[in-house]
C-alpha cells in the first residue's frame, strides 16, 4: 500500500536534523560590546564627509590582498568599480568552500562585527546600493549570528532595512566562483561566466559589482581602525603581512594560525603544536585541492602569494593540510581529483570530461605519464574558469615528486623514456 508522506518543509527538515533548538551559538562578540570598543566610530566618521581614495590608499599601504585566494591587491577593486557609473552593488564571498579552508568561519564566529564594519566601510567607498551576503549554508551558526546581527544593525540605525540581505549558497563548490555566485544570487544556476568583463564592470544584474571575500574585510576594518601598520608591520622571509592558515591533517593542534606572511611549512607546522604522535612528515597541500601536493623537501618556501609558482602551486586560501608517512600522496591527490569529478558544473569539455578521465587514468596501478601529461595540458588551456584551470596541478605534482607511488612506468616515463611507450599511441 501507498503511504501519505507530507512534504517537508526546509524548516522542517533542519529542525529534523538540529533539534528544535537550532545549531549551538559560539560565544561571539555582539553589537553592543564591539561599539563598546569602538567598533563603527570610523564608519560614522568616514560617512560623515570621510574620502574614500585616501582610505583606499590606506588599504593599499598594507598590503592587504585578497583572502579568498587569488591575491589581487584589495584596494585597487575599489577604484575598478567606481569607474563605471552607478547604480552599483556589492557582493561578499562567504561560500568558502576550498576543502581545508574555515578561516572565515573561525572569524564569523567570534568578531563578526570586524567582517560587518570592512562590508560597509567598502560599500560606502563604492556608494554600493545594496549588499549581498553569500553564506555557505553549511555554517548555521554563522547565518544565525549574521542574521541577529544584521537585525542588531537596522535596529541601531546603522543600515537601512534590507539593505544588507543575506543570501543562503546550496553547496555547491562552484559557487565560490565569483561569477558564479554572481549568477546564483540572480537565482540560476551557478555557472562560471567568461571573463572580461569582470564583475567590478558587469556583475550582479548587468551592474558594477563590489566582491570581497569574508576575511578581506575583516582586515579592512582593522586596517582603517588600527592603521595599516596592522599588517605592514609583520615580515619574514621578505614578505610582509599576516596570514589565517587554516591548518588540518596529521599535526597536534588544527585550526586557524594567524601567522606571518611567508611563514615556511616548518614554521606552521611548528604553529600547529608539531605533528601528530607517532607520525612522520611526508607532503603537505599548502592552499586547497587546487595547489596539490608538495614534498617535506621543499620546506623553505614562504607560504605566501606568488612565492609558489616555481613550484606549479599557490597559496590560496592558505589551507593547508599535513600529511605523514601514513598517507598515501597518490590516494591524495586522486581523492582531490574525484572531488573536483564532482563539483565541475559541467559547463566546458576540458574540465567536464578531462576530471573524469583523469580519475579513470589515476586509478590504474601505473599512471600513464604521457596521457595524463597531455590531459593536464588541455584543462590548463581550455577551461573556463579555475576550477577546470587548476584541477591538474595534483597529478603534476605528484607525478614530479612521488613517481615510486604512481608505478614503475610512470617513473621509467618521467626520467626520459616517454617516446617509445606502446600506450601513448591511439
Ligand atoms: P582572479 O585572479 O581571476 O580574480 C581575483 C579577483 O580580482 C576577482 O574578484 C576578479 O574579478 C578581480 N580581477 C582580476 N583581474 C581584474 C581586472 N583586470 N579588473 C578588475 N577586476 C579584476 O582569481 P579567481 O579565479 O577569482 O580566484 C582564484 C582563487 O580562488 C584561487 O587562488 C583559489 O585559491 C581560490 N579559491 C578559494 C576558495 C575558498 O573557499 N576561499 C574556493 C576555491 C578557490
Ligand atoms: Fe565549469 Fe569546470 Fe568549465 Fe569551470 S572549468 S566553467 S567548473 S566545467
Amino acid at each position: 500500500g501507498h503511504r501519505h508522506v507530507e512534504r517537508a518543509t526546509p524548516e522542517a527538515v533542519l529542525a529534523a536534523v538540529e533539534g528544535d533548538h537550532g545549531p549551538v551559538i559560539p560565544d561571539y562578540e555582539p553589537l553592543d560590546a564591539y561599539r563598546a570598543g569602538g567598533g563603527y566610530a570610523k564608519l560614522a566618521e568616514l560617512r560623515e564627509g570621510g574620502d574614500w581614495e585616501a582610505v583606499q590608499d590606506m588599504v593599499a599601504a598594507s598590503g592587504l590582498r585578497g583572502l579568498g585566494g587569488a591575491g589581487f591587491p584589495s584596494g585597487r577593486k575599489w577604484g575598478f568599480v567606481r569607474a563605471n557609473p552607478g547604480p552599483r552593488l556589492m557582493a561578499v564571498n562567504g561560500d568558502e568552500g576550498e576543502p581545508g579552508t574555515f578561516k572565515d568561519r573561525f572569524y564569523l564566529e567570534r568578531v563578526p562585527h570586524l567582517f560587518l564594519e570592512g562590508m560597509l566601510i567598502a560599500a560606502w567607498a563604492v556608494e554600493a546600493s545594496r549588499v549581498f551576503l553569500y553564506m555557505r549554508d553549511e555554517y548555521p551558526a554563522v547565518l544565525e549570528i549574521l542574521r541577529r546581527e544584521i537585525a542588531a544593525l537596522e535596529g541601531a540605525g546603522i543600515v537601512g532595512p534590507g539593505y544588507v540581505e543575506l543570501r543562503r549558497g546550496a553547496g555547491a563548490y562552484i559557487c565560490g566562483e565569483e561569477s558564479a555566485m554572481i549568477e546564483s544570487i540572480e537565482g540560476k544556476r551557478g555557472l562560471p561566466r567568461h571573463r572580461p568583463p569582470y564583475v567590478a564592470q558587469v556583475g550582479l544584474w548587468g551592474r558594477p559589482t563590489l566582491v570581497h571575500n569574508v576575511e578581506t574585510l575583516h582586515w579592512i576594518a582593522r586596517v582603517v581602525r588600527e592603521g595599516p601598520e596592522v599588517l605592514s608591520a609583520h615580515e619574514r622571509n621578505g614578505r610582509r603581512g599576516l596570514r589565517s592558515y587554516s591548518v588540518s591533517g596529521r599535526v597536534r593542534n588544527p585550526g586557524v594560525h594567524l601567522l606571518p606572511a611567508g611563514s615556511t611549512i616548518r614554521d606552521v607546522i611548528e604553529a600547529a603544536g608539531g605533528m601528530a604522535e607517532g607520525h612522520v612528515f611526508k607532503a603537505y597541500q599548502p592552499g586547497g585541492p587546487s595547489s596539490g601536493l608538495l614534498p617535506a623537501s621543499r620546506d623553505d618556501v614562504p607560504l605566501d602569494f606568488d612565492t609558489l609558482q616555481a613550484e606549479g602551486s599557490f597559496i590560496g586560501s592558505a589551507a593547508v593540510v599535513v600529511l605523514s608517512d601514513r598517507d598515501s600522496a597518490r590516494d591524495a591527490a586522486l581523492n582531490m581529483l574525484r572531488f573536483f569529478e564532482s563539483e565541475s558544473c559541467g559547463q566546458c569539455t576540458p574540465c567536464r570530461v578531462g576530471c573524469e578521465k583523469a580519475v579513470k587514468l589515476m586509478q590504474a596501478e601505473t599512471w600513464d605519464h604521457g596521457l595524463l601529461t597531455d590531459l593536464c595540458d588541455v584543462m590548463v588551456d581550455a577551461s573556463i574558469c579555475g576550477l577546470g584551470q587548476a584541477a591538474p596541478n595534483p597529478i603534476r605534482l605528484v607525478m614530479k615528486h612521488f613517481p615510486e607511488e604512481v608505478g614503475a612506468k610512470a617513473a621509467a616515463l618521467a626520467h626520459g623514456n616517454y617516446a617509445t611507450d606502446q600506450s601513448l599511441e591511439g
